[in-house]
């Protein structure tokens, strides 16, 4: 009984960053093989869809978001048929998949830009963003890239500037032409006609840029640590006309049955919710307030009030806890938080998103200097330790052996493994009942069956205590659960007598506490958690 929820409604998504969850060439590099192998872990996540980050064939100046080829698998992650197999097999076992789909920028190497460059008359001169030199021969404006310096590339040979927001190798498409858009969702097509379940959306909100490329006017709120945020991004962001782009992909989306689109969109909630259109959008606006705000119960009270009263009617919510992009939530909240925080994900209104080892606790990596390799800190290695993203995908911990079980023994992973693998791993947590994994399948399996916490309503209780969040999660005519989570280091004892008189704990975070409890006098220790059910 699914009460006419849609899969992405009612399940768990799961992001795999595929260099580094499983390898089975032994290149060091995860492939499309070694997902497939894992797919048995997969299912005993009870997770129902796997989003896989871009597969595509890419020199890899950013990891994949540089496409040289949207519908070939780059070899690296091995062939087509590599793929359909794991399409197949995922779908066999009653799961679905999400590719990364990168509307915004292609890679310098595709045949698009390639052609685009050869010539300022070239029949593809604007697929791409072209601009005179400024009088001093310097950037046609002000913008900047995410990635570190200008905004702008002089390609030498044709003597104009091309628009790249992120690294020069990602060139970005010009949407002001409708021959771009129209060969974009033909890439929604082959895919969707192979039968992937839906896309994640990359920088949907950056589409499409001011049409006369105003400077940008400076941000007088700039913190002074990231230079690309001293200006405000009125005209790269979030403009109007962007509505208009994903509304034709939601359109191509809606001509197959039962497909998702999710949109990356870091924007306050007030507009972020604008993504959901008039349900003729994206189907899922990213939510990364979790992923952004302080780890402080009364900001993320508020965040989650916030977010409830923004949502449109009839908009599905979802929460994401963290991604390929930012810091691991055990390192931004703490290892002994961790619990707490996959407790929060998997008990809130909304679809939730775990990022590949979250589920065990990894925390991010250290990485030295020498063996970098993403471009924001390569390209600004003062600032390394801050924009770098390497220390949040390092390889997933399997077990004990040598390179974790991620790849041969004497291979190299690409990246280097945390130090903390041969205890910090899925082969030990899975034998220890009372493991973060377990916690995470407990969670996950609850979630599953309770239609109080897949689709029931949301409810902040006052818990007294600054540091502790408390909510109902109720469907009529079927238990209630109250979630209690400390995100502080003390201990507290509660009076939720207002929820009721006892409960039983459904899920404790230690998996070892059971048993009724008083809610008029609920002792709760630091960083714990509890699922209780009321009746
Ligand atoms: C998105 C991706 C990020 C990538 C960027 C450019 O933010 O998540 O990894 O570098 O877009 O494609």
């Amino acid at each position: 009984m699914d009460e006419g929820l849609l899969w992405w409604q009612r399940g768990i998504i799961y992001q795999i960053y595929p260099r580094s969850f499983q390898d089975s060439s032994g290149d060091g590099i995860g492939n499309l093989r070694g997902i497939l192998q894992r797919l048995d872990y997969l299912e005993s996540l009870q997770i129902d869809a796997i989003w896989l980050s871009p597969i595509y064939r890419s020199p890899m100046a950013d990891f994949g978001y540089d496409v040289a080829d949207y519908t070939a698998i780059d070899p690296i992650f091995g062939t087509m048929d590599d793929f359909d197999r794991l399409l197949d097999a995922v779908h066999r076992r009653g799961m679905k998949l999400v590719m990364d789909l990168i509307p915004n920028h292609t890679s310098d190497q595709h045949a698009w830009f390639i052609e685009s460059r050869s010539s300022r008359d070239s029949a593809k001169r604007d697929w791409y963003i072209w601009r005179d030199p400024a009088p001093d021969g310097g950037p046609p404006n002000n913008w900047l890239s995410m990635f570190g310096g200008p905004a702008w590339t002089l390609d030498e040979h044709t003597g104009q500037y091309y628009l790249h927001q992120f690294a020069r190798q990602q060139p970005e498409l010009n949407y002001r032409n409708p021959e771009v858009l129209r060969a974009m969702l033909d890439v929604l097509r082959f895919w969707f006609d192979k039968g992937i379940d839906g896309f994640r959306i990359d920088v949907i909100w950056l589409l499409l840029k001011d049409e006369d490329l105003r400077d940008e006017p400076l941000n007088p709120t700039w913190d002074g640590i990231q230079p690309h945020a001293q200006f405000e991004h009125i005209y790269t962001q979030n403009l109007p006309g962007v509505h208009d782009l994903i509304r034709a992909l939601r359109r191509v989306t809606d001509e197959y049955e039962n497909r998702v689109l999710i949109g990356e969109i870091y924007l306050p909630v007030e507009d972020l919710v604008t993504y959901y259109g008039d349900e003729d959008e994206v189907h899922l606006p990213f939510n990364f307030q979790l992923v952004e705000l302080d780890w402080k119960a009364p900001v993320i009270r508020e965040a989650i009030a916030a977010y409830e009263r923004s949502l449109p009617e009839r908009a599905w919510p979802n929460w994401v806890l963290g991604n390929h992009d930012r810091h691991r939530i055990a390192t931004r909240a703490g290892a002994a938080q961790a619990r707490a925080a996959n407790m929060l994900l998997l008990t809130l209104r909304g679809t939730p998103t775990t990022y590949y080892g979250e589920e065990i606790g990894m925390e991010n990596v250290p990485i030295p200097l020498a063996l970098m390799q993403d471009p924001p800190a390569l390209n600004q290695p003062e600032m390394a330790h801050v924009v770098g993203r390497d220390p949040v995908r390092t390889p997933m911990q399997w077990d004990d052996s040598p390179n974790a079980g991620f790849t041969h023994p004497d291979a190299t992973p690409w990246l280097p493994l945390a130090a903390d693998y041969e205890t910090r791993n899925v082969a030990r947590q899975d034998a220890e009942p009372a493991s973060m994994l377990n916690l995470y399948r407990a969670l996950t399996a609850l979630r599953c069956q309770e239609p109080a916490l897949y689709r029931g309503a949301y409810q902040a209780v006052e818990a007294g205590v600054d540091d502790v969040l408390a909510y109902l999660r109720t469907a009529d005519g079927h238990a209630r659960f109250l979630v209690v989570l400390n995100l502080g280091s003390s201990q507290h004892t509660l009076d939720l007598s207002a929820a009721g008189s006892t409960a039983q704990i459904a899920i404790a975070s230690d998996l070892l506490r059971a048993g009724n409890v008083d809610l008029a006098h609920l002792a709760l220790g630091p960083d714990e958690g509890l699922v209780l059910r009321l009746d």
